[in-house]
């Protein structure tokens, strides 16, 4: 039990990433030499926790380990960050999720993962969070566990006024359409745009368009991330869409980038809640163009002290 108000609260994955870099990515079929290899803290869920941990936002996560050594780590993990891990539980039903991930020269990937433990977070451990969601300001989801419990904690969210931010991924092309309705921001990458809704998203243009699209769908806001090109902002009360361009950066890993977007987002919109969408989503693209510009994914993630003034 906490009595404890968290600013952010995310309900979602935790995964040892295992990490390989190389040249490029092979072809199918194909065994290619790599250069490197590390171990790190990875999971879409714990990752936005760990972002906007960070940058100094008070945060809890709901999530489930397994019981072995990478449970242990990891939980060890948040706690060295601040991390609340009342709601983390661990399992000796499943192992701890992995990933497997691929980062060419150009700092590209590829990721396979194995959910694992995080497949196993019930009703039950998420009711047990309800008292410190209730109280959060802002809660965060994405579908790296099951789609049903991501479903209730917005749900539970929404019943109680707390912002919620969806991030749908990795994307599932048949999303439950109550997503898009218990969404204050629906927050995706062109490739999951795409597969949601079947319409190609390579431009600031096609974003818009998609975007549209999901505003229909219920959501209340919908920002598209669109790598190197920024990204653009739509709400539903308004009319029109806004581009919010990135800043040039020279990027070695992009692993995890849209994470730190994400994790920026909430903790952004938890400390400012009366700030302009577009410029929530510029700082917090100020935040991911740091985070890709070394390697590997928490890892990469800056603090608030790493990072200029006037963003705060
Ligand atoms: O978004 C990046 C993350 O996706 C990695 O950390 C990996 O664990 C997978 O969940």
């Amino acid at each position: 039990m906490t009595e404890e108000a968290f600013d952010v609260i995310v309900v979602g994955s935790c995964m040892t990433d295992l990490v390989s870099q190389s040249p490029r990515l092979p072809k199918e079929g194909e065994t290619i030499h790599g250069h490197n290899f590390f171990i790190g803290f990875g999971g879409k869920g714990a990752n936005q926790c760990m972002q906007a941990a960070k940058l100094g936002a008070k945060t809890a996560m709901v999530a489930k380990v397994g019981n072995d050594s990478f449970g242990d780590s990891y939980i060890q993990n948040f706690k060295d960050h601040g991390v609340h891990t009342g709601f983390v539980a661990q399992t000796s039903a499943a192992a701890t999720g992995v990933a497997s991930i691929i980062v060419n020269d150009a700092g590209q990937n590829a990721i396979v993962i194995v959910a694992g433990a995080n497949m196993l977070l019930s009703k039950v451990e998420l009711q047990d969070a309800l008292p410190a969601i209730t109280s959060a300001k802002v809660l965060l989801c994405q579908l790296e566990i099951p789609p049903q419990i991501s479903l209730r904690a917005l749900q539970m969210a929404q019943e109680n006024k707390v912002t919620t931010i969806f991030n749908p991924a990795p994307a599932i092309p048949d999303l439950d359409p109550d997503f898009y309705r218990l969404s204050d921001v629906f927050c995706c990458n062109e490739s999951e745009a795409e597969l949601l809704t079947g319409s190609s998203v390579n431009n600031v243009e096609e974003a818009r368009c998609a975007g549209r699209e999901l505003l229909r769908r219920g959501c209340g806001t919908v920002i598209i991330t669109l790598g190197a090109q920024g990204c653009v902002v739509l709400q539903a009360s308004e009319s029109t869409s806004k581009h919010v361009p990135a800043t040039p950066v020279t990027a070695v890993d992009t692993t995890g980038a849209g994470d730190s977007f994400i994790g920026a987002l909430a903790y952004y919109m938890a400390h400012y809640p009366t700030m302009q969408l577009d410029e929530v989503a510029r700082r917090a693209g100020q935040v991911a163009g740091v985070s890709v510009q070394s390697v590997g994914t928490q890892s990469s993630y800056p603090h608030r002290r790493d990072l200029a003034a006037d963003l705060f």
